[in-house]
């Protein structure tokens, strides 16, 4: 779990870094977590407990995590160092994704349930708030967020990158980076004929040779089924959270169990359960559930995360999906869109919200450069 815990400045997970110097377990379950710090007064360690008591709290047995910090010695200083750089240069790919990106991945046991329709709708209510969020549609072979989104355009390239289709929220500076199998075949029935290729390695280069540029969420629309694709990303990206969505059906929930399993044994935190296609709200309010109801709120008591949303099923989504404009910005005040805006709310102010450069070497930056604007203007006012 805390290889997933990423130091925002040296760019590399804390345990790579050697920044663990002590994790104890007491019987009745409560965790202390030694974290070595390069420096004491390092503004950033809020961030880093945060990260390690969200990570670790997920985890069966544990009551309690405390975050104890300690300075590292200038012989351990030296080898983080050594870590961050040989991590930079060696390690497994390193990806077009910075470490301060939030990941999330969504995820389901089975298709149909709406993932696809979750990422785009959350996606565009993250960008609504004027983030910059990323998309990547990992459903190699069934893509649908280019329809989703109305997006066309082939992939351009610059300097051996590629560059994704990039679409401007409606309102403010957000905006949406998306890539998709879609923008690289002619059509629907060619994908098929990538099925047999290995499909970690296509997410590999999505990841790689993607000119993602900076942002604060990438949203990875997941294949169902997805072992392999979960594992890539687990390796790949290790700050990797997942959403898990369900429908209401008690009986989509045992499939979408398996996602949760699967994501513990590769170390992915469950950041939470999105159920889909709750009851219907007819126009004068009464409540119709279709779909039967309670799934949701079953899974998210099973596998020990909290239940973050619940979609109403309502035409203003899979119209939206048709249309290319997703309901969370044609019909923000439709009660799904509503419930998309909500759950953005939660994750961008609550369960993961975007990774605040205000740390150590941000400041320093900050402060050089006021002071070298401060020169110049003497230099100016002087001539
Ligand atoms: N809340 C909803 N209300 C109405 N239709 C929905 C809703 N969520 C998804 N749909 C529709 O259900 C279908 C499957 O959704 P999709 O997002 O493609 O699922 P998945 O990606 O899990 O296969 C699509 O036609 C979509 O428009
Ligand atoms: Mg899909």
């Amino acid at each position: 779990m805390l290889a997933g815990v990423m130091d925002p400045e040296l760019h590399a997970s804390i345990t790579d870094l050697g920044m663990v110097d002590d994790v104890s377990v007491a019987p009745d379950g409560r965790v202390v977590v030694n974290v070595a710090l390069t420096t004491l007064g390092c503004p950033l360690r809020a961030e880093i407990k945060k990260e390690v008591q969200s990570k670790v709290r997920g985890l069966p047995g544990v009551t309690e995590v405390d975050v104890h910090y300690i300075e590292m010695t200038q012989e351990q200083r030296t080898a983080a160092m050594q870590a961050a750089r040989w991590n930079a240069r060696e390690n497994a790919p390193t990806t077009e994704i910075s470490a301060t990106t939030r990941v999330l991945a969504i995820a389901s046991g089975k298709g149909g349930v709406g993932k696809s329709s979750v990422t785009v709708n959350l996606a565009a209510a993250l960008a609504a708030r004027g983030l910059r969020v990323g998309i990547l549609d990992a459903d190699i072979w069934g893509f649908s967020v280019p329809r989703m989104l109305g997006i066309e355009g082939r992939l351009a390239g610059e300097d051996g990158k590629i560059l994704p289709n990039v679409l401007a929220a409606p309102d403010g500076d957000g905006a949406l980076a998306v890539v998709s199998m879609g923008f690289l075949v002619d059509d629907e029935s060619t994908a098929l004929m990538w099925r047999g290729l290995i499909l970690t390695k296509a997410l590999e280069q999505f990841l790689t040779d993607v000119r993602w540029g900076d942002l604060d969420y990438l949203l990875v629309d997941m294949p169902p089924g997805t072992g392999d694709v979960q594992m890539g990303l687990a390796r790949l990206l290790p700050q990797t959270e997942m959403l898990v969505v369900t429908t209401p059906a008690l009986a989509a929930q045992k499939v979408a169990t398996r996602v949760a399993d699967m994501a513990r044994r590769t170390y992915l935190k469950v950041v939470g359960v999105v159920e889909n296609m709750s009851e219907f709200v007819a126009p004068d309010g009464q409540r119709f559930a279709l779909f039967g109801s309670g799934g949701g709120a079953a899974l998210a008591g099973e596998i020990g995360a909290p239940l973050v949303a619940s979609i109403p099923l309502e035409p203003a989504v899979s119209e939206g999906g048709d249309a290319g404009t997703p309901a969370a910005w044609a019909d923000p005040e439709s009660p799904a869109g509503r419930a998309f805006h909500q759950l953005a709310g939660r994750i961008a102010e609550e369960l993961l919200p975007p990774v605040e450069m205000a740390g150590c070497t941000a400041r320093i930056f900050e402060l050089a450069t006021a002071n070298l604007a401060a020169v110049d203007a003497a230099r100016a006012s002087q001539s």
